[in-house]
């Protein structure tokens, strides 16, 4: 369940192109851009100590990211970010001066945007985010979805005025013919995940998702020991830690990647000591993280600032599902989506195993926090699993 990271490249620096991604100015900059936004607000850092004490540790925090912009995920802050930093530079390029985020408005800008088109793969939420992107500086957006994305997560994209086009297959079927196609048509790829000679872009996603970081950061009295982080293609566990390690340097908390046993791609790669692509298996319940394939700039992070690497079940997710909506003692209820609650529920086994407890060093001294990546972007299908509607567990907390 658990694998310890034996990379040579272990704790070594990240490479210049990850270390400008993930830095300080880009953080700045994702920040920066943010702030542009009408509904922009940073999201709430929870303290859980009763969940802590159940745990046995220190200190439990959890980064609710199910606000987020109005889209429920902290998808909200990569897929529309990067659309924007896309727009501003084609603005620049064209009006032969720098563009600032602040002229976003401006009818020299919407007119140039109008006349672009982006493009991505997405389970849901990343599509989410380039479509609301594009709307918002009045370009056109082509999100492609396979069929294990929810009638009720289309029909959210498709609110945003997004073409979508339905393919056959999965994920990592639908990314390669976004790749296909966006090439064909001269389309703006925005993926979150990337490949052998397409990098920037989606390290300008992962540059958005830095937010998150500098947010909790600031509210935490003190840094996390251990951060325990979701991964689907790994962008959002690498933006996170690699951020972290950047920001903390050696105080930096032990990053643990939890996936799917079901969908472990990043687990299975660190098994084979190379980014490898995983078979099919049955759909996991936790559909963001579904992804057959690591991102290249994501193993690049991962392998030198992820400490450990382990899988959880189906039940788990749930659980925590459960459990976050009807939280012990006084803490805060929190509605989490089927991906939201991952990597909590890979604290939540880490901390009941004795022998991973040793080995990861989870003890009464560590705080650890980790990110609801996701609220009910689906919920329907939250109410089907939790037992109870995602407005009722949010009237709780009114
Ligand atoms: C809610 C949620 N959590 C986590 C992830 C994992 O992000 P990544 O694919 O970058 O690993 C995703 C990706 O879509 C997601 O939507």
């Amino acid at each position: 369940m658990l694998l310890i990271n034996q990379r040579p490249e272990h704790n070594q620096q990240l490479v210049a192109a990850d270390a400008e991604s993930l830095g300080m100015a880009g953080g700045e900059r994702a920040e920066h851009y943010l702030k542009a936004r009408d509904n922009h607000a940073e999201t709430p850092l929870h303290a859980l100590p009763a969940l802590a004490a159940e745990l046995g540790i220190a200190a439990l925090h959890v980064k609710d990211e199910g606000q987020r912009l109005g889209l429920g995920s902290f998808k909200a802050l990569g897929g529309a970010y990067a659309v924007i930093r896309l727009v501003l530079e084609e603005a620049s390029k064209r009006l032969g001066r720098d563009v600032d985020v602040g002229e976003i408005g401006e009818p020299r800008v919407r007119e140039i945007a109008s006349g672009m088109i982006f493009v991505c793969a997405t389970d849901g939420n990343h599509g989410r985010s380039v479509a609301q992107g594009a709307g918002l500086v009045g370009a056109r957006s082509v999100i492609f979805v396979h069929a294990g994305v929810s009638r009720e997560r289309v029909a959210a994209i498709a609110r945003f005025g997004a073409e979508i086009v339905e393919v056959e297959g999965g994920y990592d079927h639908a990314v390669r013919e976004v790749a296909r196609v966006g090439a064909e048509r001269g389309w703006k790829i925005v993926s979150n995940t990337s490949w052998l000679g397409y990098e920037r872009v989606p390290g300008l996603v992962m540059q958005g998702y830095t937010v998150i970081v500098r947010e909790a950061l600031r509210r935490l009295a003190k840094p996390p020991t251990h951060i325990f982080l979701q991964a689907g293609v790994g962008g959002f566990a690498a933006a996170m830690a690699g951020h972290m390690a950047i920001m903390l340097g050696s105080r930096r908390p032990k990053a643990v990647v939890v996936e799917p046993k079901r969908s472990a791609c990043v687990y299975a790669s660190v098994q084979a000591g190379r980014p490898v692509s995983i078979a099919h298996q049955q759909p996991t319940v936790m559909t963001m993280l579904e992804c057959a394939e690591p991102s290249l700039v994501a193993w690049r992070v991962l392998s030198r600032v992820g400490d450990a690497f382990m899988t959880v079940d189906e039940e788990d997710a749930v659980a925590v599902m459960k459990r976050l909506a009807r939280p012990s003692g006084h803490d805060p209820a929190i509605v989490s989506g089927e991906s939201g609650g991952a990597g909590l529920a890979g604290l939540i086994r880490a901390a009941g195993d004795k022998p991973v407890r040793a080995t990861l060093g989870l003890d009464t001294r560590s705080r650890v926090l980790v990110i609801n990546s996701e609220g009910a972007t689906d919920p329907g299908r939250y109410a089907e699993l939790v037992g109870v509607a995602p407005d009722e567990v949010l009237m709780q907390i009114a």
